[in-house]
């Protein structure tokens, strides 16, 4: 039986190896226990049971251990399609991915390709930023093409990512400045968000720096123009900085190469008029 058992495992084992999982080797009654949930059930049950011939006994054997060669195949290609279905795919998904759903076309002319497709992920799959950086729920969508009406997607190319959603006075209601999003497409520089290096994009979602001191903290009485302490006014507010600032460069980069590669669109606070050319 612990032969049996030993000569059950024996490719399994192998197997097992391959796949760097633990294997036993120690206890008989474990072995052969493991393979009963491990395997084939019914076939060696039957060769255990068939003691009398040795001819069968042997045959059984031989069955079995064709069986078990068979059973680690399946369960290792099992354990390859769990591996297709469940774990990283790799980055090159995901840039094919942020290519398939892009709502505007791309001008990849100079740019890294790889890295814009990966950023349009980031944007368009994962962060949200439209949400917030077109100019709001109303013109987010291309008419007839509001999902939350139950209709198919249509991003509205006109807004997509110009900014200009207006979040209202902040902190809250009272003499303060309206907190509005700002332009992420590329102006005549070719540079996203308003001409800015990477250098500064990355300063701004790592540390939520308004390079553009848009509203200052307050140091006298509110007036309309300033935000009040302890926000501080030299940051980005309800821009979700605090999360994306977790983000890798190279992650930080794609959304820059991508943000790069939108169509320009004018408009946004504190942007020149003829901004794109
Ligand atoms: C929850 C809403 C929201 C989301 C989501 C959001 N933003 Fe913003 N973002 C804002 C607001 C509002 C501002 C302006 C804040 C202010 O004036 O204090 C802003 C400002 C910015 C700025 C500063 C622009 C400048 O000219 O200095 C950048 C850059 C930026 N966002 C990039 C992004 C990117 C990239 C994403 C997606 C990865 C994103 N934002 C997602 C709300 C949002």
């Amino acid at each position: 039986m612990c032969a049996v058992a030993l000569l059950r495992v024996l490719p399994r084992t192998i197997l097992s190896f391959a796949r760097q999982e633990p294997s036993q080797t120690s206890d008989c009654i474990l072995l052969a226990q493991e393979n009963r949930n491990y395997n084939p059930g019914k076939k060696i049950e039957r060769n255990v049971s068939m003691t009398n011939s040795n001819f069968i006994k042997t045959t059984g054997v031989i069955t079995a251990f064709v069986a078990i060669i068979a059973a680690g195949m399946v369960n290792s290609s099992r354990h390859v399609r769990a591996h297709d279905d469940d774990d990283d795919e790799g980055e090159e998904a995901k840039i094919d991915r942020g290519f398939q759903i892009a709502p505007v076309p791309l001008d990849l002319l100079g740019k890294n390709r790889k890295l814009v497709g990966l950023g349009s992920y980031i944007v368009n799959a994962q962060s949200g930023c439209n949400g917030c950086h077109s100019t709001g729920p109303a013109n987010e969508y291309a008419a007839n093409g509001n999902p939350y009406f139950g209709q198919e997607q249509v991003v509205n190319v006109n807004t997509y990512l110009g900014g200009g959603r207006d979040f209202g006075p902040f902190p809250g209601p009272g003499p303060f400045p309206h907190i509005i999003s700002r332009n992420l497409t590329p102006d005549k520089t070719g540079r996203p968000e308003g001409g800015n290096t990477f250098a500064t994009f990355k300063a701004i979602i790592r540390t939520g720096i308004d390079t553009d001191n848009v509203h200052p903290t307050c140091t006298g009485a509110p007036d309309g123009k300033c935000i009040p302490p302890p926000f501080h006014g030299d940051l980005l507010q309800i821009m979700p900085w605090p999360v994306y600032q977790n983000m890798t460069d190279h992650d930080l980069r794609a959304i820059y190469e991508y943000l790069s590669a939108i169509p320009c669109l004018e408009g946004g606070p504190g942007e020149p008029a003829n901004r794109c050319n």
